[in-house]
């Protein structure tokens, strides 16, 4: 188990799953929130920081139980920080080094650079250089621009760099975390989805014993793979609930519940559409509409909840990313905790424990553990979905008619991505009903209809978002069966905005 501390630098995830990707298991914490027991941890890394160790609001860390007792890596602000109170130096740097620089110098025979090519591709991302190395510092790296690119300290295994190794950029960049947590370190490499899965299930059975739970399933990644670990853990005393809001894609209550059942899940879909109808009807306003859905999906499930009796706890999908607990850098060195939907979101009225099997895991891992679960493939890249479902897609107010309309045009779509092959390579796509009529000429006859937006983004985490260069062909084609099929709409438009400044959802 390694831990990383946290100084608000917004690479200090990317450090995580780097080390995960290592088979390694970490988590983060704030730098003024370590741990009073570290006897679980074989070594911890210092991360990067948007403040200078030379302002006033510079973060001090307490590192008395851990510099000299055990394995530290500092990266960045971290290898400023041991520099700049130990005796170093750190000065600003005449000009801010940004980008990718390479390795002029690399000390011969120095485990921590073992395999790494002399002048190796680094990623800086700093305006102050550490001038003077900490007491027993000893340089074992340098790049054109800056000559303290990395040092160690003897007779002791700290390490301290420069540039940041988790940032893609840094080509050999996990040779050297490997070299630190694994040669160095000697931690063990067997943080595997198998082995989650037992740790995790085994954990689950202990916490929960003979008690029932109740998760709301959503069709998506998350909530599917925690409710088959939870069924793992606790089998039918498992009470799966997928409501269909009305808002979801065509087909898809009917047959993702078929799914679900033919995974063995015991659950039960609940079709509350005309409730969601009747608490959206008039809303125009999208936070308004959200907040409508928010709520009749909590009265739903509660109605539901309160026909089970016994039901101790809750299982959620949440997962680390919505968890952790980082350093704000705008809000000062306070700690705050991203608020998220999944994240004490429980009503007072659902008096229930909680449950949530994911919550030290990337995104990608769960889809990792779901495939080690055996949960079928396409459904572990199905493209994101929102809560909100097609409410936030048709602009302005909802009804049933304009849902149907735009279910058929998302299908088309999206079974046309599909048969294309490009829907695995398209991060999130779907359609939009634009609350504008165009004139358009059909036969002989003049049209005044609908128009939809077609939208699809290349992204890795929804926060930034390209939009897919779909071929022209597939556009062309797409378009036809649209105007050819769907009743009430006469014009397409692709969107061709990037996040930021767009966002991915219309509204
Ligand atoms: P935006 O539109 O903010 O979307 O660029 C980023 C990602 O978040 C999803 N999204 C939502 N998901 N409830 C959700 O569960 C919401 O209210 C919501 N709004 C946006 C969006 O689909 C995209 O994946």
């Amino acid at each position: 188990n390694v831990l990383i501390l946290d100084f608000g630098s917004q690479y200090t995830q990317l450090i995580a799953r780097r080390v995960r990707e290592l088979n390694i298991f970490c988590e983060i914490f704030p730098f003024d929130k370590i741990p009073e027991d570290l006897s679980s941890y074989k070594a911890v890394i210092l991360g990067g920081s948007p403040f200078s160790v030379r302002s006033e609001e510079a973060l001090h860390p307490d590192l008395s139980q851990i510099r000299g007792k055990m394995p530290l890596l500092a990266v960045c602000y971290g290898a400023q920080y041991l520099a700049h109170f130990s005796g170093g130096e750190v000065a600003a740097s005449n000009t801010r080094e940004y980008g990718r620089a390479n390795l002029s110098f690399i000390q011969e025979n120095e485990l921590f650079l073992e395999g790494v090519s002399p002048n190796s591709q680094v990623w800086m991302s700093h305006s102050d250089s550490i001038k003077q190395l900490p007491t027993n510092g000893v340089r074992i790296a340098s790049t054109k621009d800056v000559e303290n690119a990395a040092y160690k300290i003897e007779g002791e295994t700290t390490y301290a760099i420069q540039f940041h190794p988790e940032v893609y950029h840094s080509t050999e960049g996990k040779q050297m975390l490997e070299n630190f947590l694994v040669k160095i370190a000697e931690v063990p490499q067997n943080f595997t989805p198998k082995a989650f899965v037992e740790e995790i299930v085994a954990e689950m059975k202990e916490k929960i014993g003979t008690d029932k739970v109740v998760l709301g399933l959503s069709g998506g990644v998350d909530s599917t793979v925690a409710a088959v670990l939870l069924n793992k853990a606790i089998g039918n005393n498992l009470y799966c609930i997928f409501v269909n809001n009305g808002l979801l894609r065509k087909n898809e209550f009917q047959s993702v519940l078929d799914q679900y059942k033919g995974m063995g899940l015991n659950v039960k879909g609940v079709d509350a559409s005309q409730r969601f109808y009747d608490a959206l009807a008039g809303l125009d306003d999208p936070e308004a509409k959200r907040k409508a859905i928010g709520n009749a999906f909590i009265e739903v499930f509660d109605d539901e909840a309160h026909q089970l009796t016994d039901v101790k706890f809750l299982g959620q999908g949440t997962i680390y990313p919505d968890v952790i607990e980082s350093v704000s850098a705008t809000g000062g060195p306070s700690a705050t905790i991203k608020s998220h939907h999944n994240v004490g979101g429980l009503p007072d009225f659902m008096k229930l424990k909680i449950v949530e099997p994911l919550r030290m895991l990337f995104k990608d891992e769960v889809r990792r553990v779901g495939a080690t679960l055996g949960i079928d493939p396409e459904l572990l890249g199905r493209h994101p979905f929102p809560g909100p479902g097609l409410a936030i897609r048709i602009l302005g107010d909802i009804t049933p008619e304009k849902v149907a309309i735009l279910q058929e045009v998302d299908a088309i779509f999206i079974n046309g991505l599909k048969e294309h092959n490009l829907y695995n390579s398209v991060w999130q796509a779907g359609a939009i009903l634009l609350p504008v009529n165009s004139v358009g000429v059909m036969g002989d006859e003049r049209t005044y209809e609908k128009v939809v937006a077609l939208r699809a983004v290349e992204s890795t985490d929804g926060m930034t978002a390209d939009w897919v260069h779909l071929p022209y062909e597939f556009l062309m084609k797409t378009s036809n069966e649209i105007i050819n099929k769907v009743k009430g709409v006469n014009r397409v438009v692709y969107d061709i905005s990037s996040k930021p400044p767009a966002t991915i959802e219309w509204e």
